[in-house]
């Protein structure tokens, strides 16, 4: 049975860090030799974008070509997904064309419409729900600066969007603490909150939902931040730009954590905005290593989902 990878918490706990530690081989290898072997020769990764993108379009295809493989871009304009054609025809005949499809949308619905209908391994390169892709270069960058120990307090800072959710899912698979502040109104999707506090009972993790961003950083050894107004949500950002200042982070809200914490986000940064330059450019950032590490964590996605590795 081919298997997706469209949710963090479909995976469990071993797998996610069998997946990590693939990763660190694979890097290892890459940062080594100057290459990996061609274990994809031959397949070739379809990529449906419905939205922009840098590091998630740019790092999959790369890690197709290092991994010997292809990949092809499919723009907004092109497939014109459930508008031009219906998802479960798309599906049904690019699985013919191609090995593999990541896929970027807006609606959650249709990457798991595209899953269901397709023949061939889908994965989630982001909706406006979740985005599991970055949860797992996230983790794989916090295991690098902090090894594998458990019980490390992740805070995240702002909306609690996309990101937060694969954020927090990946946190209580690996028995991390996970803490979000958030205004009033832009609270985690409910779900997924139910489902974090379900495995965070099995895995020891400790969760909290706070207003307060000077409270949530304290004792963090991550602070983790992301653009106030996501793709989709342009015709809000007025009325964000209001809400969300107090959850800037800045060197203030930094000094107020752990003297090692590492400060995270996804990019793109808005800076001046959720991130100060200062911060963006400072000692605690790992920004830029953090996206390096997406090639790297997808490479292990697709090995696992093509069945080489
Ligand atoms: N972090 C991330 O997914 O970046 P892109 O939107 O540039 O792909
Ligand atoms: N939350 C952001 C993440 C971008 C990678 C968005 O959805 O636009």
């Amino acid at each position: 049975m081919k298997r997706d990878f469209l949710h963090i918490v479909d995976f469990s706990s071993e797998e996610i860090q069998e997946l990590l530690d693939l990763a660190v081989r694979l890097k290892k290898e890459y940062q080594e030799k100057g290459e990996n072997p061609p274990l994809l020769k031959g397949k070739v990764l379809g990529m449906i974008f419905q939205k922009p993108s840098l590091r998630t379009r740019v790092s999959f295809d790369m890690a197709m070509r290092h991994l010997g493989g292809d990949a092809l871009y499919l723009s907004p304009q092109e497939i014109g997904l459930g508008k031009r054609e219906a998802i479960s025809d798309v599906a049904r005949v690019l699985s013919g064309y191609v090995h593999a499809i990541m896929a970027r949308v807006f609606d959650h619905e249709h990457v798991l419409e595209l899953a269901r209908w397709a023949s061939v391994p889908v994965i989630n390169g982001l909706s406006d729900y979740n985005h599991p892709c970055q949860a797992m270069a996230d983790a794989l960058t916090i295991q690098e600066v902090f090894g594998k120990q458990k019980g490390l307090n992740i805070t995240f800072v702002g909306d609690g969007n996309n990101v937060a959710v694969s954020l927090m899912h990946i946190c209580v698979r690996l028995g991390w603490n996970f803490t979000i502040a958030n205004p009033e109104g832009y609270d985690l999707n409910p779900r997924a909150v139910a489902q974090a506090q379900e495995i965070a009972a099995q895995t020891g993790s400790r969760l909290r939902f706070l207003r307060d961003p000077h409270e949530a950083v304290r004792d963090a050894d991550v602070i983790y931040t992301d653009t106030w107004t996501s793709m989709g949500q342009e015709e809000e950002a007025a009325q964000r730009e209001k809400v969300f200042p107090p959850y800037q982070v800045n060197a203030q809200l930094v000094s107020e954590a752990r003297p090692h914490v590492i400060v995270m986000h996804c990019l793109p940064a808005h800076r001046g905005q959720e991130l100060t330059d200062e911060v963006a450019d400072g000692p605690h950032s790992v920004i830029f290593p953090q996206a390096h590490n997406r090639l790297h964590a997808q490479k292990a996605i697709l090995a696992r989902l093509f069945n080489v590795l």
